[in-house]
C-alpha cells in the first residue's frame, strides 16, 4: 500500500513533519497507488526514481530529439498517474466518487497526453529512420563504430573531447550527455575510427528509460567496440561496473569486444594503490582524460583490437570516404 510498512510510513510522517520536508523522494520505482498513498498520508509531494532521473534528464535535455524522448518518457510514466494528480490537473476535480466535471476534465487532460504521445512517437520513428540511413552511410564506409559506454560521471565526455580533440559539453552533474555524438578519431598506426559518446548508465535504470534512450544506446548495439569507462577514484566504483554490463545485457551486447578504462587515475597517486586496482581488474587501461595520461596506451589498445577483429581502415581508404556523423546531420537541420 505504501511499498514501505505502515509503520515506517507512519515514523517517515513524523519525519516530515519535524524536519518540514516539502518533498520526499524514493529511492526505487513507486507504483501510481504507492505514491498517491503515500502523499496522502505524508501530506507532502512524494516522487520516485523514475521521476527524479527523469527530472533530471529534462534540464540536460539539448537536442531536438533529446527533447523529444524526455518528453514522451514523462508522459508515459504521468499517464497511469493521472488520476491522483486530479486536483493538480483539473481544478473542477470534485470529491471521490463523484463524477463531475472534474471527471470529464481528467479524461480530457487523459486524451489529449495520448494524443501527445503518438505524435511525438511518430516524430522519433522519423528521426530514427534518419539515422538509420546515416547509420548505413557509415556502415558502407567501413569505419569502425567505438562507442564509449559506462556509469554516470565516469568521464566519458571527457575522454571523448580528449580523444577527438572536440568541446563535448562536459559538466560535474549526472546525465551531463543525452545525446548521440559521433566524430571521426585517428588512431597513431594512421587508421580511423568513428568514436560515440553515449548517455550515462546508472544503477537501476528504469525500464522506461532505458527504451526511451536506446537512441543514444542504439550507437553502442551497433558498436564493433565497446570503451566501458570507469571512474576509478570512486569507492563504488565495483557496483558501477555491475550497473553497466547489466545494462549491456539488457541491450544484448554484453558480448560485444570491451575495453575497460580505469579513468580518473589522476586522482589515485599512490603507486600501491594503482597496482591494487590494476590487478583487480587485469587488461584495463588505465588513463586520466583530464592529464591525457595513458591515453596513447589506450589508443594502441583500441587499434590492435580493431586489427585483431578484422576491423582496420587504411588511412588511404579513409581519405577518400566522406563519413555522414550525427554531428553532421544535426548541423544540417
Ligand atoms: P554523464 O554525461 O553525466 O554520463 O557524465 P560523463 O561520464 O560524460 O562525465 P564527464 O566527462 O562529464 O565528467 C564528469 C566529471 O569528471 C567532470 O567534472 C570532469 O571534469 C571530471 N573528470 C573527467 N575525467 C577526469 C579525469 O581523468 N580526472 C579527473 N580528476 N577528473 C575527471
Amino acid at each position: 500500500m505504501y511499498y514501505i510498512g505502515k509503520g515506517k510510513a507512519e515514523e517517515l510522517a513524523v519525519l516530515v513533519i519535524t524536519t518540514h520536508a516539502d518533498l520526499v523522494i524514493f529511492d526505487d520505482e513507486l507504483s501510481p497507488a504507492q505514491q498517491r498513498n503515500l502523499e496522502r498520508l505524508l501530506k507532502t509531494k512524494v516522487i520516485d526514481r523514475t521521476w527524479l532521473i527523469l527530472d533530471i534528464f529534462a534540464s540536460r535535455a539539448a537536442s531536438k530529439e533529446g527533447k523529444i524522448q524526455v518528453e514522451l518518457a514523462q508522459l508515459c510514466y504521468l499517464l497511469p498517474r493521472l488520476v491522483g494528480k486530479g486536483t493538480a490537473l483539473s481544478r473542477l476535480g470534485g470529491g471521490i466518487g463523484t463524477r463531475g466535471p472534474g471527471e470529464t476534465k481528467l479524461e480530457v487532460d487523459r486524451r489529449r497526453i495520448r494524443r501527445r504521445i503518438s505524435i511525438l512517437r511518430k516524430e522519433l520513428e522519423e528521426i530514427a529512420k534518419r539515422r538509420g540511413l546515416q547509420r548505413s552511410n557509415r556502415k558502407k564506409s567501413g569505419l569502425p563504430l567505438v562507442s564509449i559506454v559506462g556509469y554516470t560521471n565516469a568521464g566519458k565526455s571527457t575522454l571523448f573531447n580528449a580523444l577527438t580533440d572536440s568541446e563535448v559539453f562536459v559538466e560535474d552533474k549526472l546525465f551531463a550527455t543525452l545525446d548521440p555524438t559521433i566524430r571521426r578519431c585517428y588512431l597513431p598506426s594512421g587508421d580511423f575510427m568513428l568514436l560515440a559518446d553515449t548517455v550515462g548508465f546508472i544503477r537501476k535504470l528504469p525500464h522506461d528509460l532505458i527504451a526511451a534512450f536506446r537512441a543514444t544506446l542504439e550507437e553502442a548495439t551497433y558498436s564493433d567496440l565497446l570503451l566501458h569507462v570507469v571512474d576509478a577514484s570512486h569507492p563504488g566504483k565495483d557496483d558501477h561496473l555491475e550497473a553497466v554490463e547489466e545494462v549491456l545485457r539488457t541491450l544484448g551486447i554484453a558480448d560485444r569486444p570491451v575495453i575497460t578504462v580505469l579513468n580518473k587515475i589522476d586522482l589515485i597517486p599512490g603507486k600501491l594503490d594503482r597496482e591494487r586496482i590494476l590487478l583487480e581488474h587485469p587488461g584495463a587501461i588505465p588513463v586520466s582524460a583530464e592529464t591525457r595520461e595513458g591515453l596513447d596506451e589506450l589508443l594502441k589498445t583500441i587499434s590492435m583490437m580493431l586489427k585483431d577483429c578484422n576491423l582496420y581502415i587504411s588511412k588511404e581508404t579513409a581519405k577518400d570516404l566522406h563519413v555522414t556523423t550525427w554531428e553532421d546531420s544535426r548541423k544540417q537541420n
